[in-house]
């Protein structure tokens, strides 16, 4: 697969590539690509879009995306059961059981919390799509990895194969999903005569990032990407995003024409106090995007990020002459945020 050197290439090369990797079909795609006039009067800004990939299940988001290659994948190496963990609210773990629930694969979350005894959010949809959970108490994230490697070799013990996310293979697989998302938005500019500079992703463990900094670097760059922190510094997220880039440069066998330096915009003024503390102008924004448009962010991930793009295009940090914002879900996340 692959040159297994340098490459840049047109959208139908690139679709080309991508076939090579096994998907499941799920989620509703392309995803709109919506323009946001009244948020713009708003603000005195102009030709903003957002990219709804909220909308690419119910409920939807980035996961989405990750979820078509990653089931692609397992099943066809004859994979078992899906295993993925996260806290008791992660929008991977709901989307993930919802989706295998359709597909009618197996699928168990481990979750680094105590059982619940009341239910809201992503974790009332987990019980009401009575999804396999299994409650590991309060421990870290690191320690939360080791159960799910010990649950794996006691499937295997058992004759099962388990697909566990978070290995470095289901990394770039899941990153794959992004360059999909980067080939509707050139598509969606050409045919719905759009004008995009500058895509704006909320970034945390930087998979979806990757995915769309990867894909434009393979077209050519037709867009700037511009990388908000929710979660790490800037140094923090330049690892992680060169680490997961590296992973699809094993996984395709192509390397980017770029250095990441030349293509990297990070910018962790927004980040607050870390994952999960929003600030005071990421709340805002929540209501001014609701008020506006009636599209609706939350606290942990989306007002974050958009609120990061408001800010650099209203100073002109980002001089952009259109800008896209990837609304990456986690709406279910909300109704325990207030
Ligand atoms: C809604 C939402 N947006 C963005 C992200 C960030 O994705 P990543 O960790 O790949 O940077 C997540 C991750 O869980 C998420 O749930």
């Amino acid at each position: 697969m692959g040159n297994g050197g340098l490459s840049i290439m047109d959208v139908n090369e690139l679709k080309n590539i991508l076939k090579k990797f096994n998907t499941v079909e799920i989620g509703n795609y392309p995803t709109p690509l919506q323009r946001i006039k009244n948020f713009e009067e708003n603000n005195n800004l102009n030709n903003i879009y957002i990219k709804r990939d909220d909308l690419s299940e119910n409920p939807g988001g980035n996961k989405t995306r990750h979820l078509k290659y990653l089931l692609g994948d397992a099943i066809n190496n004859n994979y078992e059961i899906f295993i993925i963990s996260g806290p008791i609210q992660s929008n991977f773990c709901t989307q993930a059981a919802m989706i295998c629930k359709k597909i009618n694969f197996p699928c168990i979350l481990v979750h680094n919390a105590e059982e619940p005894t009341e239910y809201i959010g992503n974790n009332l949809l987990n019980h009401l799509m009575e999804a396999e959970q299994i409650f590991v108490g309060e421990i870290s994230f690191q320690e939360t990895e080791e159960k799910v490697v010990e649950l794996g070799e006691r499937l295997k013990s058992q004759g099962k194969n388990p697909y566990i996310f978070h290995t470095d293979h289901s990394k770039a697989i899941a990153s794959l999903g992004y360059i999909d998302c980067v080939i509707e938005i050139v598509e969606q500019c050409e045919k719905e005569n759009k004008h995009i500079e500058d895509i704006f992703v909320p970034v945390g463990n930087g998979i979806f990032a990757a995915g769309v900094l990867y894909g434009n670097a393979l077209l050519g760059q037709p867009f700037n990407i511009q990388l908000v922190s929710v979660e790490f510094n800037k140094e923090g997220v330049h690892n992680r995003i060169k680490k997961n880039v590296e992973l699809i440069e094993e996984l395709t066998n192509i390397k980017i024409e770029y250095s990441l330096d030349e293509i990297l915009n990070i910018y962790d003024d927004y980040m607050g106090e870390g994952w999960g503390c929003p600030t005071e102008e990421s709340i805002k924004v929540i209501k001014e995007l609701a008020e506006t448009e009636g599209i609706f962010l939350e606290k942990v991930y989306t007002s974050k990020g958009f609120y990061g793009m408001k800010d650099l295009l209203k100073r002109n940090i980002v001089r952009s002459k259109g800008a896209c914002y990837i609304h990456s879900g986690g709406f279910p996340s909300l109704f325990t945020q207030y």
